[in-house]
């Protein structure tokens, strides 16, 4: 089935704005996280059945470093310190795809920022 997207703007903040001074975002913003190693986004997503999910996180990191992020599926981490590399200039998108498993109904993802630098800028999550 095609994927559902969840714009970043909607989702939990945890340390974090949504901006939108970086051309090339979906919807009506995104989210820059602080640059400390802890702060957070989370969405709630829908699942129509158990089974793996493609979890696709739209970023962008316009510095010359990583931007790990942990990220986490109703709790359980299920990619540590995923690599978020540069991408050149803040208003370069790209996704970074990983699979995981989801249950039937609400699930729980969130990314937490690994690293000092904090979160890369995230734009949407599609599942
Ligand atoms: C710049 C940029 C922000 C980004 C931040 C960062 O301030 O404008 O969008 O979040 O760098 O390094 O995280
Ligand atoms: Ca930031």
């Amino acid at each position: 089935a095609a994927p559902t997207r969840y714009e970043a703007e909607n989702a939990t903040i945890s340390q974090g704005v949504v901006e939108s001074n970086h051309t090339g975002f979906s919807g009506t913003g995104f989210v820059n996280g602080d640059n400390v190693a802890g702060s957070s986004l989370e969405w709630t997503v829908n699942a129509p059945s158990a089974g793996t999910g493609t979890l696709a996180f739209r970023y962008a990191n316009g510095t010359t470093s990583d931007r790990p992020s942990d990220i986490s599926v109703n709790g359980t981490t299920v990619a540590a310190a995923r690599s978020f590399p540069p991408t050149g200039v803040w208003t370069g998108w790209t996704t970074v795809t990983l699979t995981a498993p989801l249950t039937a109904g609400p699930n729980t993802i969130r990314a937490t920022a690994a690293g000092a630098g904090g979160n890369p800028n995230f734009d949407y999550l599609d599942v």
